[in-house]
């Protein structure tokens, strides 16, 4: 493992270890240790787009295992492939930092990222995944459920880059993930095949919630408007009106289904408050992972 771009790109064994990684450097730090494996070691973090977790949870995690971490909005450098070629600016970032992350639109930006630095580059959300996101979410699940075998996530909401990452980790890690959007929201085919092809059945598209939430372990949502989708707004509350997650669909799945929500979640349209705030909800501890589980890739891909 070089890069981190996609889960798809991971064996099963090497998303195990990062998995067994991220809890016994939790149980470190907990007990109130260190690990300073990367002392001296400097990350660049390229932002295209906002950010409250991945920004400050790589930041922290980078000073907790002895290394530092330098924020670049794209308007500091001129824009990502604007003032200079993408090859440029990965080689030159090469010569200077040990590990570059970046947050872009497009995702074919982190590819060409990693086509041509010699350090290793990590996918911190693209339009088309959110790779580091996916694998707290499974370090959570394995937390609360002690398995990953069998386990039924339903996902209600956007076929986005969210969904997309859970569906490589479903096929990855033996996990059954089923989709609920409506038409014209579904998860592409493309994933599904890809997916389907890792594990068989791991993943299915439907576009009835309730369908969706029968028999599951975790109920998980995102936003219906993603960051770059703003002008889709108005259009999208509309089309995604009958997909939140609130009290009544949650009753749907048994009373000990876990809620989980990425973050930032806008409460009213995609989850009600009041299933954020529920006792099912493990929303909090999903964020929290996302600390602990970049902190074992930052030690995988750059000690
Ligand atoms: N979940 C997540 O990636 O949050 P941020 O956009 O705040 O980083
Ligand atoms: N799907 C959301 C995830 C935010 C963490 C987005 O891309 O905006």
């Amino acid at each position: 493992m070089k890069h981190f771009l996609s889960i798809n790109d991971c064996s099963t064994k090497d998303l195990n270890a990062l998995l067994d990684l991220s809890a016994s450097l939790k149980k470190l730090y907990k007990s109130g240790k260190r690990d300073l494996c990367l002392a001296g070691k400097v990350l660049a973090m390229l932002f295209e787009k906002p950010s409250l977790r991945t920004r400050i949870s790589f930041h922290v995690a980078m000073t907790d295992l002895g290394g530092s971490a330098i924020y670049v909005k794209p308007e500091d450098i001129g824009g990502i492939g604007k003032r200079e070629p993408i090859k440029d600016m990965a080689r030159v970032l090469s010569r200077y930092v040990d590990g570059i992350m970046a947050r872009t639109f497009e995702h074919r930006v982190v590819v060409e990222l990693a086509q041509f630095a010699t350090v290793p580059v990590i996918n911190a959300l693209t339009d088309w995944s959110h790779p580091c996101q996916a694998m707290a979410d499974v370090l959570t699940i394995k937390e609360h459920l002690s398995r990953l075998k069998g386990v039924k996530v339903a996902y209600v909401g956007d076929g986005n880059n969210v969904a997309r990452s859970l569906a490589f980790a479903a096929a990855k890690l033996a996990m059954k993930l089923v989709v609920a959007s409506p038409k014209g929201y579904e998860l592409d085919k493309e994933t599904i095949k890809t997916a389907n092809r890792i594990s068989a059945d791991s993943v299915s598209q439907v576009n009835e919630p309730k369908k969706a939430v029968d028999g599951a372990d975790i109920i998980y949502t995102d936003t219906w408007t993603s960051m770059g989708q703003e002008d889709e707004k108005k259009k999208r509350i509309k089309a995604f009106k009958d997909f939140q997650v609130n009290a009544k669909l949650v009753k749907l799945a048994g009373s000990n289904v876990k809620i989980m929500h990425c973050l930032p979640a806008y409460r009213g349209l995609e989850i009600t408050d009041e299933v954020v705030e529920s006792k099912n909800s493990i929303i909090l501890d999903q964020s929290e992972n996302r600390l602990h589980f970049q902190r074992a890739l930052l030690k995988k891909l750059l000690s």
